[in-house]
Order: structure tokens, then C-alpha cells, then sequence
């Protein structure tokens, strides 16, 4: 069985001034799935996530989500597309200023026009979700560093996206807090079977969460498959990487 992609890249260039970084990626998301990049540092897998997202434009390529050509979009059509795609980035801080309860209400705010009492419902639960019902209240400087990342979790899953993109989500967490942010998402996964894009480096993470594995160096995609085939497709730098955790 093998569902439709929900995003489809082909022959993506993407290039900062006269410095190609992406040469050429095609690759395609199946709902559903957790997807791992990897690559070692400064191999383009941020660039790859921004391009695929038009945070930059791309030098060249296609990118469709569900069928359609997100490159070409009119921004009116392109905002909609965006609705449905929730990001965890590394720099995707929280507003210091508001609380987590109003953190979250921000994509629900600006993007729907539910009545308030169901925003606060819908607050409530993605907060639950997270393991924060506790922290409601509570402002980004009263949290640790993994219930900021949880609470910016909660709030790119505000608008039930169809599909998260998380950059090195446990970046800068001590070893078990960052197993127990892996662990949420798998959980949210499987509970919610939603379609997952995450750039880690944690061999143990990739163990539990991975179904499918990218891995880009020089440019390139290096494999795109299962995370069995990876293991067995002799490939030296994925090889090491299995052995020794580093590139
Ligand atoms: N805004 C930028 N301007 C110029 N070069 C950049 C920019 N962002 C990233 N780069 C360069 O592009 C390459 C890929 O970066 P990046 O996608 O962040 O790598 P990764 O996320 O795999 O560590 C690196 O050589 C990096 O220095
Ligand atoms: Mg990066």
C-alpha cells in the first residue's frame, strides 16, 4: 500500500548569492510517516526545510503539497497552504512577553475566527497534549528548556496541521529531556497520526521515531528509504553515522 505524497520536491536548487547549497533534491513526504534528514552540520538540511516551506525562495525546482504548486502561489493561496503546515524550529523562540496560554492563542488568533471560548478550548487541549496543563499561565522565563519547546509544540500544532517540521527540536536540551520531547512525538504520531518531518542527529530518537530517512551531503541526496534499507545499503557515511552517532 502506498498512500499519495502530501508534498512532492523535485529538482530542488537552492543556492545564498553564487553558493549552491541544494543540488538537485527530489524527494517526496507520505502521510502518516516520520521523516528524518540527516546530514552532517551545515549540509543544507535547514536550507532544505526553508526552501520546501518558501521561507526561501529556491534557485529552481517544484515543491507540491497535496497536489499543488506551492513555488508559483499567489501569497493569498500560499498563506492558506501554510495554515496547514505547523513548524518547530530551532530559532522558533516563544514571545517572551506573553504567556504560554497566550503563546498559543497567536496562530488561532490570526488565523481563524472561532469565538473565543472555543479558542480557549482549543488552547487547553494542545496544551494538554503537550504535558503542560500545569504551565498555563506561566511566562517563557518560569519554564525549563523543554517545556519551551513543548510549549512552542502546542502552538505550531494549534491549527491541526496536516504536517510538522521540527529543526533539531532537542538542540540544546540535556540527553533525557530531549528523549522525552522524541517521545511526545512519537506519541503525537501515533495518537494523531500525523505526518512528521524532523531534522536529528539522536540515534536513539531516529531508532523510535524514524520510518523513512533522507540523508544529504555535498548537495545531494545521498538515500531516501525505510530506516532497515539505510542500515543495509552500504553506504559508508551512513555507515558511521549508525556506528558512532557523529558524521
Ligand atoms: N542565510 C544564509 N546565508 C548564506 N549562507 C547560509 C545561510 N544559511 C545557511 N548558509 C550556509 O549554507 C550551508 C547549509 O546550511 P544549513 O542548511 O543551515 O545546514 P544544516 O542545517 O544542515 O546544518 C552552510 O554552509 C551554511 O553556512
Ligand atoms: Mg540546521
Amino acid at each position: 500500500m502506498k498512500n499519495e505524497a502530501i508534498i512532492e520536491i523535485r529538482d530542488l536548487v537552492a543556492k545564498y548569492g553564487e553558493k549552491t547549497v541544494l543540488d538537485g533534491i527530489s524527494v517526496d513526504i507520505y502521510p502518516g510517516e516520520v521523516t528524518v534528514i540527516l546530514g552532517g552540520s551545515g549540509c543544507g538540511k535547514t536550507t532544505l526545510l526553508k526552501n520546501m516551506l518558501r521561507l526561501y525562495e529556491p534557485f529552481s525546482g517544484s515543491v507540491r503539497f497535496c497536489g499543488e504548486e506551492i513555488l508559483t502561489m499567489d501569497e493569498k493561496a500560499f498563506n492558506r497552504v501554510l495554515q496547514q503546515i505547523g513548524m518547530l524550529f530551532q530559532n522558533g523562540a516563544l514571545l517572551n512577553s506573553m504567556s504560554v496560554y497566550d503563546n498559543v492563542s497567536i496562530p488561532l488568533e490570526l488565523h481563524t475566527k472561532l469565538p473565543r471560548h472555543i479558542i480557549d478550548r482549543i488552547i487547553r487541549v494542545k496544551l494538554h497534549l503537550v504535558g503542560l496543563s500545569e504551565a498555563i499561565y506561566k511566562f517563557p522565563s518560569e519554564l525549563s528548556g523543554g517545556m519551551k519547546k513543548r510549549a512552542a509544540l502546542a502552538r505550531a500544532m494549534a491549527l491541526d496541521p496536516l504536517i510538522l517540521f521540527c529543526d533539531e527540536p532537542s538542540a540544546g536540551l540535556d540527553p533525557i529531556t530531549s528523549a522525552a520531547l522524541d517521545d511526545l512525538i512519537l506519541d503525537l504520531k501515533q495518537q494523531l497520526s500525523m505526518t512528521i518531518v524532523i531534522v536529528t542527529h539522536e540515534l536513539a530518537s531516529i531508532h523510535r521515531i524514524a520510518d523513512r530517512i533522507i540523508f544529504l551531503e555535498g548537495g545531494k541526496m545521498l538515500f531516501n528509504g525505510s530506516l532497515p534499507d539505510a542500515k543495509r545499503a552500504g553506504i559508508p557515511q551512513i555507515d558511521r553515522f549508525f556506528e558512532v552517532g557523529k558524521f
